[in-house]
């Protein structure tokens, strides 16, 4: 029998644990036994001494074996393909990538999360779609994954519930930015989920977790390890966060640059790119027994050809959605902003703007608040355009007037130029895996 204080002065002091002991306390918390304050020590512990990559495994091993799991390659007879993002600003990218891969013939079974703080969540996003269930037993998710391909769903709440209480308690104690804690987060509800292979979007930047290339780096390599220990091929894409992914931030409006870049209509170059590299390395990793450059291939041609649309439609029906562009919810006013001056776009800063949307009502700064789904921003501005004074810039999607000048006030220093353009920076900064 552990004593969690003594764990606790160990981490404190630098030692390393068990991994007998790592699970006991895990599972001692999942069950109530250990209480929170003991584990938010634990926490601050691991925070400032970090954990090794056996301690690393061993939590999230705990974290797995708290609840149940899914064996989605047993149920299909088939390999089974899951993208995971770190949580960014703009990022609407598992909306496209699911329907690529799916087009392309590969099973996509993702289980999803919600939105906290500046970062939207893809659940939240797909609710704005009238009539979308994000809520499907174990049994449809998987019938779904067999018979249309891909589906999207909330978390189960029985795959590791050591992770939503830990987590919960980790958020109010200033210890959610720990690698190894977010590692075995992460990668425990991967793992849970069942899928064989897993493209990871670390996101980079001053609008993500991971504000340096070295930390996303580490937090990549860690989660690949984590994967490929327990039996899954990982490949992760460090990608840019300091500005937003794509034009639209905010739930309908994103859904509809998802739905409208599956159309093939004119969409944002990095979305559009992201969209491609992270389906592509998917097709890959799939049983179809392809390489990278073939899977990446079929990925742009399932968006041409218009298959990836069609396994949209077909996706969003079989969840009880509408996917019609016409139902999504609209603001009220959108109200045009302008450029005041001439030059070259800087910066566009994705926490400025994740923080102005979650204002307008886009996101939510407790766990209970409500979400406006029709409200956001579209910013069109992109890191190294051109722009000229009276350009458009960006439109706000509002509830009343009073919001459309709050915005229109806070953009102005969020979208900086200058007379010199910036160095190019391309979407994918690194491939790890
Ligand atoms: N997302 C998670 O699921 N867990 C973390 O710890 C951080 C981000």
């Amino acid at each position: 029998m552990i004593r969690p204080a003594e764990l606790i002065e160990r981490k404190r002091d630098g030692g390393e644990l068990t991994s007998e002991e790592l699970t006991e306390l895990i599972l001692g918390h999942a069950s109530g036994e250990i209480p929170d304050y003991q584990l938010a020590a634990f926490c601050m512990a691991v925070y400032f001494r970090g954990f090794s990559t056996g301690e690393t495994y061993a939590m999230t091993d705990a974290m797995v074996r708290s609840g149940a799991t899914l064996d989605l390659h047993g149920e299909l007879g088939r390999r089974v393909v899951d993208k995971h993002s770190t949580g960014g600003v703009g990022d609407k990218t598992s909306i496209l990538v699911g329907p690529v891969v799916a087009a392309c013939g590969v099973p996509f079974g993702k289980m999803s999360g919600r939105g906290l703080g500046h970062t939207g969540g893809t659940l939240d996003k797909l609710e704005s779609i009238p009539g979308f269930r994000v809520e499907l037993s174990k049994e449809e998710f998987v019938a779904q994954v067999r018979e249309v391909g891909l589906a999207i769903v909330g978390q189960s709440p029985d795959l590791v519930p050591a992770d939503k209480r830990l987590y919960a308690l980790r958020d109010v104690t200033g210890t959610v930015n720990s690698i190894p804690l977010i590692a075995a987060s992460i990668m425990s509800k991967k793992i849970a989920a069942g899928a064989d292979a897993i493209v990871l979007d670390v996101k980079v930047g001053a609008g993500a977790f991971m504000k340096s290339i070295e930390d996303a780096r580490k937090l990549a390599e860690a989660m690949a390890q984590l994967g490929e220990r327990a039996g899954r091929q990982v490949v992760a894409l460090l990608t840019d966060m300091d500005q937003p992914l794509g034009w639209a931030i905010g739930n309908a409006l994103e859904v509809e640059e998802a739905r409208q870049t599956l159309a093939g209509a004119e969409a944002p170059p990095d979305l559009f790119s992201l969209t491609i590299q992270a389906a592509g390395r998917l097709v890959a990793l799939s049983d179809l027994g392809v390489d990278e450059q073939e899977g990446i291939r079929r990925a742009e041609q399932a968006i041409e050809s218009g298959s990836a649309l069609e396994a949209y439609e077909r996706w969003i029906e079989a969840q009880g959605g509408n996917p019609a562009l016409e139902v999504l919810p609209r603001a009220p006013i959108v109200r045009e902003v302008t450029s005041k001056g001439d030059g070259y776009v800087t910066e566009v800063s994705a926490m400025g703007l994740g923080r102005a949307a979650l204002e307008l009502g886009a996101g939510r700064r407790t766990k209970d608040d409500v979400i406006d789904h029709a409200v956001g921003i579209r910013c069109f501005a992109k890191r190294g355009d051109a722009v000229s004074h009276g350009q458009l810039l960006a439109e706000l999607h509002v509830r009343d007037e009073d919001a459309a000048a709050w915005a229109a006030g806070q953009l102005g220093a969020l979208i900086v130029l200058s007379d010199e353009p910036p160095p190019l920076r391309s979407i994918v900064l690194e491939t790890i895996g």
